[in-house]
């Protein structure tokens, strides 16, 4: 596992950026697992820069979102689908047909899963997922447990998570409690990871993964150890732990 640590969330979100970008011109077909979340709009901000100011070209990039909230309309801010929409996706040369982002809507879910994953698979796997991590060591919404799915699968949110979410909306109540997310498998087979983690709030998580050198499902983020090429890119509030 790589470990960059830069001085605040703006370094952070260029280098991220900068590490797409390098793998976007060497493949321009390339397939990128996408995050939501806070921490990654720094990184989607960078990459419009580079798509506006630099022609940084997506038109054969194909994408897939780790995950989306269930039965949540997508004109609600709080979709995954209007904020990839809203960051990302308008401000650059995607085509619309090579997006994909569950779809918590879907009239069968349990059969959307299965095909989320076959289409990953149709397309070659993913090449670069970025990931953020949740305060509990949740990756996408897999949420800490004794066994975690390996495939796109539905899934509970956690208390944790629902409160960490609840800032984006009115009241805790309006926090989905389900979601759809991609599996624990179909992240680890993706053939390059960057974990972005940002703010003390993510230090204690982070210092529990990389020094006690354990893995379990009950931080589902530690599974992250296993796989062959994993970047943590982190600022230093979120490195505090790590490096005491
Ligand atoms: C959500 C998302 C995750 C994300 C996590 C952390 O629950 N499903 O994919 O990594 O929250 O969010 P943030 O980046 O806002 O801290």
């Amino acid at each position: 596992m790589k470990i960059i640590i830069k001085k605040d969330y703006e370094e952070l979100s260029k280098v991220a950026a900068s590490i797409i970008g390098d793998e976007l011109k060497s493949n321009p077909n390339m397939v990128l697992g996408l995050a939501t979340g806070s921490t990654p709009i720094g990184t989607y901000n960078e990459l419009i820069r580079m798509h506006k100011e630099e022609a940084l070209d997506f038109s054969k990039v194909v994408t897939f979102n780790l995950d989306e909230y269930l039965n949540i309309p997508y004109s609600n801010p709080n979709s995954y689908h209007y904020f990839m929409e809203d960051n990302l996706f308008k401000h650059i040369n995607v085509k619309a047909e090579n997006i994909h982002i569950p779809d918590g809507n879907a009239e069968n879910v349990e059969k959307f899963c299965i095909e989320y994953d076959k289409k990953i698979e149709e397309t070659g796997g993913i090449d670069l997922q970025i990931l953020g991590i949740g305060e509990n060591g949740h990756i996408a919404f897999n949420e800490p447990a004794p066994t975690l799915p390996l495939e796109t699968n539905i899934t509970e949110l956690t208390e944790s998570t629902i409160n960490a979410n609840s800032r984006f909306f009115d009241s805790i109540d309006e926090v989905p409690k389900k979601a759809i997310t991609m599996g624990i498998g179909s992240i680890m087979k993706s053939k390059k990871i960057l974990l972005l983690a940002n703010g003390e709030k993510k230090a204690d998580i982070i210092a529990k993964i990389l020094k006690n050198k354990v893995v379990t499902t009950h931080i589902p983020a530690s599974l992250l150890l296993l796989h062959p090429d994993v970047t943590i890119i982190m600022d230093e509030d979120a490195a505090k732990g790590y490096l005491e």
